[in-house]
């Protein structure tokens, strides 16, 4: 078995760990934890890299969710509640990109769904248990994997499920990724100087299932741009260091690419479009009251 480096945070969730930047982030993360909860749909993809993953060191967990759905992102938030009192560091990554628009079960577009509603859902259902590893060992963290993509998106208030006109995938996975850096400053802000910092990130362009799910063109695109393309354990590099370096702990609510600080556009900068879209989510994601007040 791997030893663990000195003083390993005692408890960490990822999402999206089935495929691509996830999977290579959870290789990582299992040799540097005490514990990893692997979240994803499918209990037999979670089983097998639950197998894969064994030996590195973290004693591993599964939780099974479909995390575009507001029921089963509750429930994954209370299976881990009712076996952890801790969470020290909360991987936000699942992720999809449709070509044609698609609605999860309950009725909302999917991008939006498990890209936005989903980060937001499931870690302001976890914040108890990041509290209380803030508490014992500062600071507790959560990185949220956002993308460069959010360059090419606007908030569609009105609109923002894309309903009167999809125009294929970009302008709703531009959005949802300008959510996720939107949604991390704002629950920045939020916690103010409560020892748990929240990073965004940009991966960069990586050959992983992304778009894949969208026929032969999104396999096409996918493989005849793989001479551009990052590796997956390249772009988990700075999941892995907003995740245990010193540095960014010392701040929260950045936005990094390649582990440095990255600037993302003004849209992504807009303090009152953070706040709008913490009080939608809220009601999206059924919250009866906010359980982080500004
Ligand atoms: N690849 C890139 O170039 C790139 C660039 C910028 C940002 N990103 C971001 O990186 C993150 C990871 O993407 P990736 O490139 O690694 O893609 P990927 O290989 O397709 O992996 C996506 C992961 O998300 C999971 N997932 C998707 N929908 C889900 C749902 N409804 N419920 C639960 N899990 C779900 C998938 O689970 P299954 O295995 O069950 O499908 C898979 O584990 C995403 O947030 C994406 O937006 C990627």
């Amino acid at each position: 078995m791997a030893a663990l480096p000195a003083d390993p945070p005692p408890v960490a969730l990822i999402t999206g760990c089935t495929s691509g930047i996830g999977l290579a982030a959870a290789e990582d993360l299992a040799g540097k934890v005490q514990r990893l909860v692997l979240v994803g749909r499918s209990r037999e993809k979670l089983d097998q890299l639950a197998g894969r993953l064994a030996g590195r060191g973290a004693a591993l967990e599964v939780i099974v969710g479909e995390l575009g759905e507001r029921a089963a992102v509750r429930a994954v938030a209370e299976a881990f509640l009712a076996a952890h009192d801790r969470l020290d560091l909360l991987v936000n990554n699942a992720g999809v990109y449709n070509q044609e628009r698609k609605l999860t079960a309950d009725g909302v577009e999917e991008t939006f769904a498990v890209n936005h509603l989903g980060y937001f859902d499931l870690t302001l259902r976890l914040l108890p248990a990041l509290r209380a590893a803030a508490a014992a060992r500062p600071p507790a963290r959560v990185v949220n994997v956002a993308s460069d993509a959010h360059k090419a998106g606007t908030m569609a208030w009105d609109d923002l499920e894309r309903a009167g006109a999809y125009a294929q995938g970009w302008p709703s996975y531009g959005q949802s990724k300008l959510a996720n850096i939107l949604f991390t400053r704002e629950l920045a802000r939020r916690l103010g100087p409560a020892p748990i910092v929240a990073h965004a990130l940009h991966p960069g362009f990586v050959n992983t299932g992304f778009a894949r799910n969208n026929g032969w063109l999104g396999n096409f695109i996918m493989n005849i741009s793989r001479p551009f393309q990052r590796s997956p354990a390249d772009a988990a590099r700075t999941i892995s260091y907003l995740a245990f370096d010193p540095l960014p702990a010392q701040s929260s609510g950045g936005y990094w690419y390649k582990e440095r600080p990255s600037r993302p556009t003004a849209a992504a900068q807009d303090p009152a479009a953070a706040a709008r879209l913490w009080a939608l989510s809220l009601e999206r994601c059924g919250f009866g009251s906010d359980p982080l007040p500004a």
